[in-house]
Parts: C-alpha cells; structure tokens; sequence
C-alpha cells in the first residue's frame, strides 16, 4: 500500500474549494507559473504570437502547438529537463483572425501546424521555470514525415496515398518508453476527413470509425484533396496509431508503430512483464469503446541489442472483464478464434488495420468511454478512468447512464503486467450526492466529474484529473453544477480518500501531469479555456472570450492553452 513519511498522512494538503473562477487555484503553501501558452516561439528568435490569431502557417510551425494535452518531463536533473507535450486539436474560433468559414490551403496548414508535438528544454532558474534556446527544440506536426514500422508497412495498399505519409493528429494522451522516447496517441483523427462529392458512402470499416462526409466540420478537405474521402481515400487509414518519436534526437523521424493497433488512442502507458517484456496499455476512448494491452515479443532490452524496436514484435491483446471480478486477456491475432481466413480476414496487417473489428470479433467488454490508464510504481496495479457515458452495462459500467464516470482497477495475475488474466474492482463512482446516492461517499473537498487524466507520483499518490465536456452535461442535465471548474484531485489508492487539489479557469480542462525526478515540480496542461460549455448553467456564448480569458486576461487577446508548473512554497515535495 502507498505510505508518505512516518506517520504522515499520504495527502497532506489542504483541499481547495470548488471554482467558478477563472484563474488555476492552489491549496495554502503551493504556487503555480503559467509556462509555454500556445503560440510561444520555440526559439529565441522566432516569430511572436500575435494576440489576433493572425500568425501564419509558416510561424504556427515555430511556436508552440494549440491544446495541449499528455505530456512527459524527460529529465537530465531535478532542475531540467525535455519537455514533450501533445497538442490535441484547433479551435477553428480562436486560430484564425478572420474564423474558419472560409476554408483555404494556408488555413489547412496553419491548423495542421497547430497540432501534434512540441518539445522544449525547461530549466528550473531560481525558483521560474524558463524555456532555454536549445538543439533540442522542435515541433512535429500534420505535415511532418513520419515512418510506419511494425506488420503494416508504409507501402500497404490499404495505406497507398497520393502523397508521402505525413504528419500526425489529435495528439491526445502519450506515454514514454523504458528507453527513453516519447509515444504520442492519435484520438479522434476521423473528423479531419470529409468530402463534398455526394457519391460517397462509408465503408462498413469507416463507419466503425465515425468517418462521415461532413467530418467534425473543419472542411479541410475543401482546400487540401489530403483530406478528401473521395480523391484520397486511403490517407485515412495513415491515422488512429501510436506514434514513437526520440527527444533526444532531434533529426529523427517519428515513427507509427503498427503492432499496437488502430483505434482512436488515448494514450500509452508503458510498464514492463515480470520477465523483462514491455507492457503498453492503451483505451479507446469512445462510448462502448474497450481497453487494449500491447506485450513485446522478448525482453525490451534484448530487442534493442538485435536494433530491434520491443514495439515492432509483440501482442494485441483487449480486455474481457467478467461480472464476477475476473478479466482475461483476449489475444487480437491473425488464426485465432473469429481472425480467421474463413472469418474474412486476410493477415495481421488487416487486423490491425481493422482493430476495432478485430475485438467485436473476440468478444471484448464495452466500456464507459475508457480515457488515461495508469500503473501503480510499487504494485504493478493498473487504475484506468471511464470518464462518462451512457451506461454499457455489465459490473464494469454499473451507473445506467453514467454521466460522473468512475475509475477502475485490476491487479494482474501473480502482480505481473505481462499475464494474461486478472482481477478487477471499482475503485471510485465520481459524482455529487445531491444528485446521485451512488456517489454518497463524496464529500464537499472531492466531488468531482469526468475522470480523464491519470497518473502516480513516486510515493503512489494517484493524482485524477477531470475533463467535463458537454457531453457529459447532457447526459447530467443540471447534475454538475455544484461541481464547478474542472479540477485536479490527489487520492490514496489504500484509502480511496480523495482530495481536490486544484482548480481551473473556465471552460478548460486538466490534463497531462508528469514530474522532476524529486517530485518538487509538477507540469499539469490547461486545455481549451474558454470552451463553451453549459458547465456553468449560463447560455452558450459565441465568443470563447466570454467564458474565459486565460491566462493573458487581455481584452483584445483570446484564451490560450499552456501548461502550469507547481511548486511547494516550502520546497518540499508535491501533494505532502
Ligand atoms: Fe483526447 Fe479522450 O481525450
Ligand atoms: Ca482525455
Ligand atoms: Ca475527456
Ligand atoms: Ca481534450
């Protein structure tokens, strides 16, 4: 179990209360720096961010990406470091001087240089975290060049476009390797394509997908045939991977790593078999959507001695979870059980291209739209949040709808990640009592809603941090609004005592928490201030302004995503 110093509590903290401000609010002896907002140049050197949303494609490529999301600090010490984060997707209000009724090349490639991965240097300089100029500083984006390795090749006739594969996007959540890279997750890459040739009709595999003419709206399609369903059909299939990119080497290319499928990923969370395989554990993050778990063929270490990459040779594996608390494993390959030829389906390539399919076929459980996992660093136990939903049924989804989400856990059998079966338990139904006994456990310092990101810190704090969406309004109607801003929670996984632990400016959401090594400073990600959002029970305003201004509070601005560093004022470690 997780234990602080002696006789100290594990959440030593003073909670804070719920918000409605539009500020990030810390408990009593902490601190927070707003760090790298969208559109801060990379370099020295390069170009500013203009407050009008007038920056061009050329210099949205220089600067930090929009809506940042996962994140990981790969430290050179306690006091710098690399820092890796997602930026997830555009604001079509908010990254254009002029909106996006009028869809052009330029605006295409501002967007797709809003996207993807920044990395920066960040160093500690007496007490204010700074970006320093360095080789190190880079921007991967939609229009980056990108490898595909593993059992779909590049050259696959599914994947066969009229341009070189390119880019990555809806950079969600990530993960980062036991040898040190960074692995960056393609959510919901569906709505970037679209057509306007009225001939088109999904496929049965689009459709799987939500692929549909009109996209998510972006209409980028209008001005770059990349993104038509018609003229390029198979770009699509280039999407939906988790993509490996090295920190530490700036010219390389990032590569897709095929064998860990193609769904919409929310993130990568790495840890290792007890025999030295490399586990990655992955969700789908949709309503009825399941959990995946990747396992290298050998030891990670013996894969790099041969040059190999432990992500190239390995297992799919999704998650069957049983309504007496076992789960298994069910193996996502070609030859067994429904992945057969006479099944219809041609090789592993195809099943992974088609993964989705490939687990309605084994049987897999549907989950409450299944977002960040995390491993606990003692245990081996895996937390994994199912942040809302309309209720899939089964022990596992128990709240019909299920509008608060609640977090899962299992323990793999023998405590080793490489197993093929396991136990799991519900370990928390968020929510607010006044509007549903199924969370009377809550109390004012810890309501909460929409569980998304995940993560422990080295004393095995498990800190949750929440995304409340409109979705997840309608599913409520009114049911959040004692709830307030999204915020950040710290809990003990021993106790299942939870404490909120930060608040954020309106309309955002939380996410991509990591750490120094000596767990003094924690980097969080501010996503989408502003959004409109019925959270607040006021009428949706057209101007993201009107909801939040984060973090510039400059009239003639507009709100921006960035990441926030924490600091105890007393130097000690976070969540004491
Ligand atoms: Fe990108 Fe499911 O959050
Ligand atoms: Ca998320
Ligand atoms: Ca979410
Ligand atoms: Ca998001």
């Amino acid at each position: 179990a997780a234990v602080a110093a002696a006789g100290k509590p594990l959440l030593g903290f003073k909670a804070v209360p719920t918000s409605s401000a539009d500020a990030v609010v810390v408990p009593d002896g902490y601190s927070s720096q707003v760090l790298i907002p969208w559109g801060t140049p990379i370099h020295s050197g390069g170009p500013a961010f203009k407050k009008d949303g007038s920056n061009t494609a050329a210099e949205q490529a220089q600067q930090i990406g929009a809506h940042h999301d996962g994140m990981h600090l790969f430290p050179i010490s306690d006091k710098h470091g690399l820092l890796a984060l997602n930026h997830e997707y555009i604001d079509t209000t908010l990254h254009y001087a002029d909106g996006s009724a009028v869809m052009t090349r330029e605006k295409v490639d501002k967007a797709l240089a809003g996207h993807g991965v920044s990395i920066v240097k960040v160093r500690d300089r007496r007490g204010t975290w700074i970006v320093e100029d360095s080789k190190y500083n880079r921007r991967v984006h939609g229009a980056t060049p990108v490898a595909f390795s593993g059992p779909v090749k590049a050259d696959h006739p599914e994947l066969r476009s009229n341009n070189a594969p390119l880019g990555t996007l809806n950079n969600c959540s990530s993960g980062a390797t036991p040898w040190g890279t960074y692995v960056t997750c393609e959510e919901n890459w569906n709505g970037y394509f679209g057509t306007d040739d009225p001939t088109w009709a999904a496929t049965a595999e689009q459709k799987r997908y939500g692929v549909a003419a009109a996209g998510f709206g972006y209409g980028w399609h209008k001005a770059d045939p990349r993104f038509d369903l018609v003229k390029n059909p198979k770009e699509l299939n280039r999407f939906g991977w988790c993509v490996e990119i090295d920190p530490f080497d700036p010219k390389s290319t990032p590569v897709k790593r095929t064998a860990l499928g193609r769904i919409k990923h929310e993130g990568a969370t790495f840890a290792e078999a007890s025999d030295g395989r490399v586990v990655v554990y992955t969700g789908d993050d949709q309503d009825g959507e399941y959990i995946y778990k990747y396992v290298s063929a050998e030891r990670w270490k013996n894969s790099a001695k041969k040059g190999r990459s432990p992500l190239d040779d390995g297992t799919l594996y999704v998650a069957k979870f049983n309504d007496d608390g076992s789960g298994s494993w069910i193996p996502l390959v070609f030859g067994q059980g429904a992945l057969t030829a006479a099944g219809g389906w041609k090789d592993q390539a195809d099943v992974l291209i088609r993964t989705r399919t490939a687990a309605d076929a084994q049987g897999a459980t549907r989950l409450d739209r299944p977002e960040w996992i995390a491993v606990h660093p003692e245990t081996g136990e895996v937390y994994a949040t199912l942040t809302n939903g309309v209720g899939n049924g089964g022990k596992v989804n128990p709240r019909k709808p299920n509008p608060y989400g609640h977090i899962i856990r299992w323990n793999e059998s023998g405590h080793d990640n490489g197993a093929l079966t396991f136990t799991w338990d519900v370990f928390l139904l968020a929510g607010d009592p006044a509007y549903d006994p199924a969370a009377a456990a809550l109390g004012a310092d810890d309501i909460f809603g929409s569980p998304d990101g995940l993560g422990f810190d080295g004393d095995g704090r498990l800190w949750i941090e929440t995304d409340i969406s409109n979705t997840s309004q309608n599913l409520a109607s009114k049911g959040y609004d004692h709830i307030g801003n999204c915020a950040l929670l710290a809990s003990d996984p021993a106790t299942r005592e939870i404490k909120r632990f930060l608040t954020i400016p309106r309309g955002a959401e939380v996410t991509g928490v990591t750490f120094t090594p000596d767990f003094k400073a924690m980097f969080v990600n501010i996503q989408h201030p502003g959004e409109a959002s019925t959270a607040w029970g006021a009428p949706t305003p057209a101007d993201p302004r009107a909801v939040s201004n984060w973090p510039d509070f400059d009239p003639d601005g507009r709100p921006r995503s960035a990441t926030v560093v924490i600091t105890k004022n007393d130097g000690g470690k976070i969540g004491t």
